[in-house]
């Protein structure tokens, strides 16, 4: 059985190959930009890569390789997968163009270093090492950011610093899970640069599954967003491609959802997809908030849903403060183990917004004014937040122990 998949895979990457044609049209090369490695498919065998390019010569290919050095690219055993490219009007006649593809086949728990480019052009991205998921990964650990929504170069050196504290103080991260409003104006160009700029030595390597906030869907419109993040296909039939997804990663099940626009598609998607999940611990993420420092009505029904399916936590954005909620079951306080914690960590970027009045249902509530970042932590029994402010500061932290009857 292991030899058939392994043909198929071999045969795949020569096919991926094979299909490689001469350029039909000739600009001077321009090196990647704005790359950011996601998780598409199973993230033990696979792993997504999206960049951008301000013009195009030839195809633009992903490489991979095992290990974490490489001698030469021009051996045969390397890996290569021919991108999907877009072209991209950024607004005064101008182009650029967005690159995806995806690496299949690879090793549970394995370092692979890559590198994005075109032969054609020769201008390739340095190479850069991720790792796998292990089979079983007993714990895990992954950083939440929210907010980092800015738009000058200065303003991203703040959301590039958290994410530097961040994997300062959780070097072993597995990825992270962005809450949405990633830039101020997703039209500006300039800024997405900026962004992944100023973060790029951890997006290179550490997947960023991200959440559609405000800012990165504006009337129904999340293309320029959607366009910089390779994500799984699994959302609700007529959301907007790229924006819900769910994805499984150790003991826990990843639910991100789209508070922008078509939340009823979504609601009826949501209870199908908890209904088949069989992980312990369930996760999910959206921007708007459902019990942050104000309540986003409109999602009323998904809460229904979480209550039904006893999700754990739920990471949200938008409000720009911090806040955590007592566990809640049907709106109501209940014990620990028993209900949903909603949690908002503040902003990773330069806007603070001032603190809104404590609700019941807040255990947690302040504004500190200084970037902040969380740490989750997921093993089989136990599934725990540390929050921290950008200082590297400890301000909050909760755990909650495995509740569901019959574990
Ligand atoms: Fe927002």
């Amino acid at each position: 059985m292991i030899w058939i998949f392994v043909g198929i895979c071999i045969l795949l990457a020569v096919g991926l190959v094979v299909r490689q044609t001469k350029p039909s049209n000739v600009q001077p090369p321009t090196s990647p930009k704005s790359i950011v490695t996601t998780f598409k498919g199973d993230p033990q065998t696979t792993r997504a890569f999206t960049w951008y390019t301000e013009s195009v010569e030839g195809h633009a290919m992903l490489q991979v390789t095992e290990g974490t050095k490489v001698d030469s690219w021009d051996r045969p055993d390397i890996l290569t997968f021919t991108a999907k490219s877009t072209q991209i009007n950024i607004g005064g006649g101008k182009r650029q163009y967005a690159h995806q593809a995806e690496a299949i086949c690879l090793k549970p728990g394995t370092s692979y270093t890559y590198r994005v480019g075109s032969e054609q052009s020769g201008a390739w991205s340095d190479p850069a090492v991720i790792v796998t998921e292990p089979v079983s990964p007993e714990t895990f650990t992954f950083v939440n950011v929210t907010d980092s929504q800015g738009e000058s170069e200065a303003d991203f050196k703040a959301w590039g610093h958290t994410l530097d504290q961040a994997f300062g103080k959780f070097p072993e991260a597995s990825f992270i899970v962005h809450n949405g409003d990633l830039t101020e104006d997703p039209d500006q160009e300039k800024e997405w640069d900026s962004f992944f700029g100023q973060a790029a030595k951890w997006l290179v390597k550490i997947p960023l599954m991200p959440v559609t906030g405000n800012h990165d869907e504006i009337q129904g419109n999340a293309e320029r967003f959607t366009s910089h993040f390779a994500v799984p296909a699994n959302g609700a039939e007529g959301a907007i491609p790229g924006t819900n997804y769910s994805f499984n990663y150790g003991y826990a099940h990843i639910v991100v959802l789209d508070t922008e626009s078509n939340l009823k598609a979504q609601t009826s998607w949501l209870r199908a997809d908890l209904q088949s999940n069989r992980q312990p611990w369930t996760i999910v993420a959206m921007h708007r908030p459902a019990y942050g420092g104000n309540r986003y009505e409109k999602i009323e029904d998904w809460i229904k849903v979480f209550d039904e399916f006893g999700v754990d936590l739920v990471l949200q954005g938008h409000n720009h403060e911090y806040s955590r909620s007592y566990p809640l079951r049907d709106g109501k306080i209940v014990p620990g183990g028993e209900g949903t914690v909603y949690v908002i960590a503040n902003t990773a970027g330069p806007k603070f917004n001032s603190l809104k009045k404590d609700k019941y249902y807040h255990a947690v509530h302040f504004q500190n004014n200084k970037q902040m970042f969380a740490a989750v932590t997921v093993s089989e029994r136990a599934l725990s937040l540390q929050a921290y402010d950008a200082d590297g500061k400890l301000l909050d932290e909760f755990t909650q122990q495995r509740s569901r009857s019959g574990d």
